[in-house]
Formats: C-alpha cells, sequence, structure tokens
C-alpha cells in the first residue's frame, strides 16, 4: 500500500487537543507500516477558533477542510463561551463545518468488547451480540431550519422542523448500503404518529426499500427505539433516523459500552468526511492525561476506511485498540473501580505500537456475533 494524503487536523477545545493527539501518533504508526505519507496539518475550530481568530470556525480553518482529503476533529466546547452570542459559540463552529463540508450522514457504530461489559449498567447477557451503527441524518432537521430564534423579545423562542424528500432519501440510501454490508436489517426511526416530517421520512424510506429487497426494513417510533437500544441492543444492526432523535439515541447507545470515551464517529459526504469521537470536550478532564484516546483513535480508523478508503490500514487500527484492551490497558473510565489506569498518552502509545505488529490480532476476543469486517 503507498500514497499520500492531506488530512486536515481540528483538536478543538479541553479534551480535544489530548485525544487528537494520540490519534495522530496512531496515524503517524500506521503510515510507517503501510508506506503512507500522511500530511497532518492543524487548524483552530471551536473556542479554540474564537480565541485565535475571533470567530469558531475561521476562513482558514474553512480553506483547509475543503482542500484536505478528510478532517479529523477532536471535541468543541467551552462553557466560558455558554453566554455568547450564538455565532461566537464552539457548536456554531461544528454546525457549521458539517454544513461546509456537506456530511449528511453520520455513522456512529456500537461494539461492545466482551472484557469492558463490567463497564455497562446493563446486565451482562443484554449485551451479547451488541454490533450496531446509527445513522443520523446530520445536516438537516431542527438543527438547521428557518425560521429560528428568539420573540416577543424573549418571551418567545421557535426552530424549525423541515425535511425534503431528497435529503431522507440520500441518508436512507447510505443506511441501506451499509446494511448489505452487515446483517441486512435496517431499523428506520421516526415519530410518525405525530410528526409530517417524521410521516415523510417513513413513506420515503418505506418507497426506497423497494430498491433494496435483500435488506429486512422495520420502523419504529423515537420513544420506542429508546427503550429497545437498552432493552433488546442486540437485534439492532443498522438504526437509522433524523438529526435530533439520532443526537440522542446516540449518546443513550453509549451507555452500551460503558463509556463515551470508547466510540467514533464518521460524517460522510460528496467531498472529504469529518471523523471526530462523540465525547464533547469535557472541561473538567482537561490537560490532566486521563481522558480516553479511544474513541478518538477509533475515529482514525474510521477515517482510514470511509474517508481514504484504506481498509487493511484502518483493519490493523481496529485491531491494535481490540489488541490494547485485551491485554488489559485501561484509562480511568474503563478501569475496575479503585484501579489507577493508564494515561491518555500511555494509552495512545500502546495502541500505536501494537499497529506495527500484524501477529497482535485477537480475533478471539471479538463480541460473538460480530459480523466480519470488509
Ligand atoms: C454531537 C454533539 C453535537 C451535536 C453538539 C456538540 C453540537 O452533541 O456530535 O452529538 O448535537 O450534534
Ligand atoms: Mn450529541
Amino acid at each position: 500500500m503507498r500514497g499520500r494524503y492531506t488530512i486536515a487536523v481540528l483538536p478543538g477545545d479541553g479534551i480535544g487537543p489530548e485525544v487528537t493527539a494520540e490519534a495522530v501518533r496512531v496515524l503517524e504508526s500506521v503510515g510507517r507500516r503501510f508506506e503512507l505519507e500522511f500530511t497532518l496539518d492543524h487548524h483552530p475550530v471551536g473556542a479554540a477558533g474564537v480565541a485565535t481568530a475571533g470567530e469558531p470556525l475561521p476562513p482558514a480553518t474553512r480553506a483547509a477542510v475543503l482542500d484536505a482529503d478528510a478532517v479529523l476533529l477532536g471535541a468543541v466546547g467551552d462553557p466560558r463561551l455558554d453566554h455568547e452570542p450564538r455565532h461566537k459559540r464552539p457548536e456554531t463552529g461544528l454546525l457549521a463545518l458539517r454544513a461546509l463540508l456537506g456530511v449528511y450522514a453520520n455513522l456512529r457504530p456500537v461494539m461492545v468488547h466482551p472484557a469492558l461489559a463490567f463497564c455497562s449498567p446493563l446486565k451482562p447477557d443484554r449485551l451479547t451480540g451488541v454490533d450496531l451503527v446509527i445513522v443520523r441524518e446530520l445536516t438537516g432537521g431542527l438543527y438547521y431550519g428557518e425560521p429560528r430564534g428568539t420573540e416577543d423579545g424573549g418571551a418567545a423562542a421557535v426552530n424549525t422542523l423541515r425535511y425534503t424528500a431528497a435529503e431522507i432519501e440520500r441518508v436512507a440510501r447510505v443506511a441501506f448500503e451499509l446494511a448489505r454490508t452487515r446483517r441486512r436489517r435496517l431499523l428506520s426511526v421516526d415519530k410518525a404518529n405525530v410528526l409530517e416530517t417524521s410521516q415523510l421520512w417513513r413513506d420515503t424510506v418505506t418507497r426506497l426499500a423497494a430498491e433494496y429487497p435483500d435488506v429486512t426494513l422495520e420502523h419504529c417510533y423515537v420513544d420506542y427505539a429508546a427503550m429497545r437500544l437498552v432493552s433488546e441492543p442486540a437485534s439492532i444492526d443498522v438504526l437509522l433516523t433524523e438529526n435530533m432523535f439520532g443526537d440522542i439515541l446516540s449518546d443513550e447507545a453509549a451507555v452500551l459500552v460503558g463509556s463515551l470515551g470508547l466510540l467514533p464517529s464518521a460524517s460522510l459526504g460528496a467531498g472529504p468526511g469529518l471523523f471526530e469521537p462523540i465525547h464533547g470536550s469535557a472541561p473538567a478532564l482537561a490537560g490532566r492525561n486521563v481522558a480516553n484516546p479511544i474513541g478518538a483513535i477509533g475515529a482514525a480508523a474510521l477515517l482510514l476506511r470511509h474517508g481514504l478508503g484504506l481498509a487493511e490500514a484502518a483493519d490493523a487500527v481496529d485491531d491494535a485498540i481490540r489488541g490494547a484492551l485485551a491485554e488489559g490497558c485501561r484509562t480511568r473510565d474503563i478501569a475496575l473501580p479503585g484501579v489507577d489506569g493508564l494515561g491518555t498518552r500511555e494509552m495512545g502509545e500502546r495502541i500505536a505500537e501494537l499497529v506495527q505488529r500484524p501477529a497482535a490480532r485477537q480475533p478471539a476476543t471479538l463480541s460473538p456475533g460480530a459480523s466480519p469486517r470488509s
């Protein structure tokens, strides 16, 4: 394998820079093993953007991400900016970045590592065989709908939930195609008993299903989906839903794996993809070398797989993560009570080392029922 790639690295705020540094360390290790050349240029976003350029998505960062082959993001958010006007908030930078890149399909895979089953508050028997992906629509719905704002001098506020059939169709296609590479089951989540946008969602997904006769489609309401995610999570393969429902359900799904720090996400559109851990900036943990870098490193694996089409390199990273967990490496969030665990850096260093060792593959530790990866 050979190739040259430009990756825009946006560490962001809080623990973002620490976990991103470990993802970069792992990418550099991948580069050595597979003879790939990565140009990894760093750019500010979020509160870091406000601090350096007065806005959460500075023009130089915009230009860099559009020019890159893929974008690796840490996290954004800083409670000190919570009372700033919305255009100066870190989260506004992230939403603008998603819109700029047009990344309408957000993939959030959730797999339970057997050695970590004790981290989850759920009974272990519920966790056996959990291997699901949430596909969240990312550039529409309530997050972006107009009109929005406050009215009557702050006595009222409005947001708009609007979807077009075209927006629903393009993200649904991603979910159907993904289901085809897995257990061929698609669960589409909506609130069609109450919302017109959800009825359009259900009708559009149903219409599309005719093109995917090999995929079993099921619809369910979002309230029931929330229950099902914790009562029978192993029954779910690909879960497709709109922006706001997906935001909420994906944090709930993180409970299954025991720590928000473990989960990565990929946001895909027509241009460069955006890859980030699903956790936030966790200001209380920042600068202390205690954050779990596995979500960020997993995001680097998704970047290799979906952003650059380098499946073998992506497998090496996923194997290294599994290998480190199998040999007992733990950051504080996933350690047994009373155990100190590794620091962010030490965990990253170990995973970067394991990337160099193909012999470190640990297929026996795959969760039972896990589908073979491509
Ligand atoms: C996420 C986050 C973001 C979202 C915030 C930080 C704007 O919670 O990626 O899930 O709501 O989409
Ligand atoms: Mn969220």
